[in-house]
């Protein structure tokens, strides 16, 4: 079979591109390995920056995230004991969305199944072929048999364990990385949320997270040491470890039964260039960030709406747009990491701080809840800096 575009993987990234590309009337396929069940129920972000729920109102797809999502127009920061508010509204005019990151997956699932476009499931991309060329092909595994899908342009959106970072030449790509000594273990739990907005955490004991998915759904994270398991946290471990690093005056914790259980490690990573010839990558499989501050998926996102706008002027006879898809999604990128990396730096416990260390930790904390200007670059960056996408 033959496409313009072939897309590699069903995450936010691969769907949001084979949307906005659907929309400018530029045919695509999307590879997905898993099955749509698999996809459409994987538990990971919830927090959408402001420009990414608006692209996703204005392609159509707002209507379930505005009634089953939540508005929040600040979030806290927890240290000493006293809570400080950061005001997204006040302080920059913008908000962000709590959303699950598997419903956005569901609504572009949905709207892509419904207008009858194709998406394979249970497709594992095996190779890509030619992206030296101007007819590079991915060759895919499914039911039991290979196939090869030719096209104009591959878009590796198959996250950080895909095919397509390792099809970048060799010799041309540089990789950047940091890996922090400690996990998240993060729970979901039939608790109602304890808060109405989200609370980041910095305890002696480490970091911890409150955050929520609905009305009865809390998720919650908590620093962990990088080679605990799961079965060195009892959920009784778990709420007593919450409940002591999120206590502040009057707040409570709201327990109940813990539904999912798990562990993530903590890395920044990113390589460049985010592209090679007809092969282009965008989100996880170009970059990762700590989770600290939820930018993975909206990192995703900026990066497909910059390549959908680059194949979309390319397709209308603008021969060198491609060129400065990777160098413009790698500025946003870079600016995106260290949001991550200095919110990880300043929220978690760090065992290698000396005296020294942990007093500058403690004065950035002040500063950047204290001060106006602190708490401006705090918003502006979690509310979500600006992407361009195709109009
Ligand atoms: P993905 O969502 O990873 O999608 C890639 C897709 O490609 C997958 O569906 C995969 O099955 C498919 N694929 C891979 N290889 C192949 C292949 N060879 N052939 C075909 N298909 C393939 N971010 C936050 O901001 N907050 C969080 O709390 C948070 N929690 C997370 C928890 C976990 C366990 C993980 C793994 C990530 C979490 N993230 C979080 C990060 C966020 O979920 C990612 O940044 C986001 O999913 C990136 O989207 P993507 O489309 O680039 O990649
Ligand atoms: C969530 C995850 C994050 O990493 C974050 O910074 C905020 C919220 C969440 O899963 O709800």
């Amino acid at each position: 079979t033959r496409t313009r575009v072939g897309i590699i993987g069903a995450g936010p990234a691969g769907l949001i591109l084979a949307h906005l590309l659907a929309r400018a009337r530029i045919d695509s396929v999307v590879l997905e390995r898993q099955s749509r069940h698999h996809v459409e129920h994987r538990i990971r972000a919830g927090i959408l920056e402001h420009d990414v729920a608006e692209l996703l109102r204005a392609t159509g797809l707002g209507a379930r995230m505005d009634t089953i999502g939540f508005r929040h127009d600040g979030t806290n920061l927890l240290f000493d004991g006293a809570l400080h508010r950061i005001d997204f509204a006040r302080l920059t005019g913008r908000h962000v969305m709590l959303y699950s990151q598997h419903e956005v997956v569901r609504d572009l699932i949905g709207a892509r199944v419904a207008a009858g476009l194709p998406i394979v499931f249970e497709a594992e991309c095996a190779a890509i072929e030619g992206i030296g060329t101007a007819r590079p092909a991915i060759v895919y595994r499914h039911d039991g048999a290979e196939h090869r899908l030719d096209c104009d342009i591959v878009a590796a959106c198959d996250g950080f364990h895909g095919a397509g970072r390792a099809a970048l030449p060799a010799a041309a790509a540089r990789e950047y990385d940091r890996v922090y000594p400690f996990g998240w273990l993060g729970i979901l739990a039939e608790a109602p949320p304890s808060k109405d907005e989200l609370i980041y955490a910095n305890h002696p004991n480490g970091f911890a997270l409150l955050s929520m998915r609905s009305a009865t759904v809390s998720r919650l994270y908590i620093q962990c040491g990088m080679e605990e398991r799961l079965e060195d946290w009892p959920d009784q471990r778990i709420w007593d470890e919450l409940a002591r690093r999120l206590d502040h005056p009057g707040f409570s914790l709201n327990t109940g039964p813990v539904i999912q259980k798990g562990i993530t490690a903590m890395r920044s990573y990113v390589v460049e260039p985010m592209q090679a010839g007809r092969l282009f990558l965008a989100g996880d499989a170009a970059h990762i960030v700590p989770p600290t501050g939820a930018k993975g998926l909206n990192a995703a996102i900026a990066d497909a709406a910059l390549l959908a706008g680059a194949i979309v002027r390319w397709a209308r006879g603008e021969a060198g747009a491609l060129a400065g898809y990777g160098a413009a999604a790698l500025d946003r990128v870079w600016k995106v990491e260290r949001f991550s990396w200095w919110m990880t730096s300043m929220m978690h416990r760090f065992d290698t701080h000396t005296g020294f260390d942990r007093r500058m930790q403690h004065a950035e904390l002040e500063y950047y809840t204290q001060s106006e200007a602190g708490q401006t670059a705090l918003a502006e960056n979690y509310v979500g800096l600006p992407f361009a996408a195709p109009e």
